[in-house]
């Protein structure tokens, strides 16, 4: 079976006080709740990295970084690497990100650069993939994310795909409190996970992990993660809140069966 894997992403949020705050409430409700068989990560700022990491010292939350530069290091002002990210404690980093992709205009191509420098430095990486409102209007969902998804493993070697796995993230479910449906999710999930067995076969896919994001929040955790091939949930405002983020991790143990407590 695949471990499940719940990760909060607090893009610009929180400050270093309030931001270890929460980790620390994170870091308590996970202990109380027999979450053992899942993978909890959260990101925090870069600036905060240190500090959220602190706080969690001893849990069993791991932190990753939202983002990374692709060059190991140089005269790339504002930018951080793959052993920055590291040498603050990383053990994840987000890549590819609709915010990244469509705010700060990330292509394809960079967010690949991204991924292979991410996996080179030894984190494990979140490849995040989804279509805008536009394009699922226009019949287009596979394409867009057959692109995205095709263009990020490119190059990858059948091993390095361990540390890879995928978050589907409708663009129009990001923020906006309309989530995908259970069914609209399972769909893209699955047509992700046929794309993975086309390029490394039914085991590497069986093996890799797809996470869904977009507006997702206690009440809707528990259907979303009851999808076969849901493995996992990238939470963006919910996991700001301590007790709707341990609320959405336990919903995902009893969707997962690895929980038997109510
Ligand atoms: P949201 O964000 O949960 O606030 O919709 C999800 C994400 O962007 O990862």
């Amino acid at each position: 079976m695949r471990k499940p894997f719940v990760a909060g992403n607090w893009k610009m949020n929180t400050t270093n006080h309030s931001g270890m705050t929460l980790a620390r409430a994170v870091a308590e409700g996970c202990r109380n709740s027999m979450l053992e068989r899942m993978d909890i990560a959260v990101f925090p700022p870069f600036v905060y990295l240190r500090s959220v990491g602190r706080a969690l010292a001893d849990s069993r939350v791991a932190v990753g970084g939202q983002d990374l530069h692709w060059e190991q290091k140089g005269a790339f002002t504002g930018e951080i690497s793959a052993a920055m990210l590291k040498d603050s404690g990383c053990v994840y980093a987000l890549c590819g990100h609709s915010e990244r992709r469509h705010v700060m205009g990330e292509s394809d191509e960079i967010v690949h650069k991204k991924i292979l420098a991410a996996v080179a430095g030894g984190l494990l990486v979140v490849v995040c993939a989804g279509e805008l409102l536009e394009e699922r209007q226009a019949g287009r969902t596979e394409q867009v994310v057959r692109r995205q998804v095709e263009a990020a493993l490119a190059g990858l070697s059948a091993e390095k795909l361990g540390a890879v796995a995928f978050a589907y993230e409708p663009v129009w479910a990001i923020g906006t409190g309309k989530n995908a449906t259970a069914d609209q999710a399972q769909t893209a999930h699955a047509f992700i996970r046929g794309l993975i067995r086309n390029s490394y076969g039914s085991e590497a896919a069986s093996e890799t992990r797809i996470l869904y994001g977009g507006s997702v929040k206690p009440g809707n955790a528990r259907e979303l993660m009851e999808q076969p091939d849901i493995d996992g949930l990238l939470v963006g405002g919910a996991s700001l809140e301590a007790g709707d983020f341990i609320a959405i991790l336990e919903a995902s143990a009893h969707a997962k069966g690895i929980i038997n407590r109510e």
